[in-house]
């Protein structure tokens, strides 16, 4: 059993994405669960999931919660813009920080992989799924701002490694919108090695594809969408490189 935090305080950098097509990817192997702690809801609107029963608001206040079966071995724990309040009303709460960790540690023995899409920000939601978490995935986007990124989150997990969850590691870093014609995605990956983050990367690239944006238009998985896209090869790789990554970190 893992649990794996999709982060990044930037927005449109590949979060929601990866954790829909890396979460179908895994579901092929193990059960699966995809955690939604994003106001926004794109997640769980992507399985159409937009007006849930319960969500992870509910576990945020100590209510019963239920997921929801999207695909065969996958499931969801929805989120609604309801969410959006929930930062200010666990302020004051005894361990606000491991709300997230309680509320999963109840259901987290029915998955192989657990994984969660983090919102666009570094608030009290994302360091409750930084402290419920044994790995974290890094989308980058190369733009020209992203370097600058990288060094706040690093610190920021460092902040949560020393302080809530001394277990968590950096699976790795995901160069996504890729496009190596492209001067700008050398000169990230160009810097990327200069700051010997590359030991953290994965080999893995998620290219520019227009099939990822109209796969989330019809509501599919890149999988369902198109079987020959290059999102549907980088996803598929990713798939497998992340499980490697898991099995050789849990053998050490
Ligand atoms: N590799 C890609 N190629 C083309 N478009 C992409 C790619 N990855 C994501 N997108 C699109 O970029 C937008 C932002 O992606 P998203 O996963 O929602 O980012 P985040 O969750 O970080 O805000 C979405 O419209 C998505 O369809
Ligand atoms: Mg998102």
């Amino acid at each position: 059993m893992s649990i794996t935090a999709i982060m990044n305080q930037k927005g449109g950098v590949g979060k929601t994405t990866t954790c829909i097509n890396l979460a179908a990817q895994a579901a092929l192997s193990g059960r699966t669960l995809m955690v939604d702690a994003d106001k926004q809801s794109s997640l769980s609107r992507n399985f159409g999931e937009a007006d849930p029963k319960t969500s992870i608001y509910d576990a945020f206040m100590g209510r019963p919660f239920e997921v929801v079966n999207v695909r065969k071995n996958l499931d969801l724990l929805p989120a609604t813009i309801d969410f959006a309040g929930v930062d200010l009303e666990i302020q004051n709460e005894f361990s606000r920080e491991m709300i997230l960790s309680k509320a999963i540690s109840k259901i987290k023995g029915n998955y192989e992989y657990i994984f969660i899409d983090c919102p666009p920000d570094i608030s009290l939601v994302t360091i409750n799924a930084l402290a419920c978490s044994d790995f974290v995935i890094l989308p980058i986007k190369a733009s020209r701002f992203s370097i600058d990124g990288i060094t706040i989150m690093l610190d920021f997990i460092t902040k949560i490694k020393n302080g809530l969850n001394p277990d968590i590691s950096i699976l790795g870093l995901l160069l996504t919108h890729y496009d190596e014609r492209l001067k700008i995605s050398k000169h990230i990956e160009k810097e990327i090695k200069e700051n010997g983050w590359d030991v953290a990367l994965f080999d893995t690239r998620i290219r520019n594809n227009t099939a990822i944006e109209n796969s989330q238009f019809e509501k599919k998985t890149i999988f369902e969408f198109d079987k020959r896209c290059h999102g549907t090869i980088d996803y598929m790789n990713l798939g497998k490189e992340v499980k490697r990554k898991i099995r050789k970190h849990n053998s050490l």
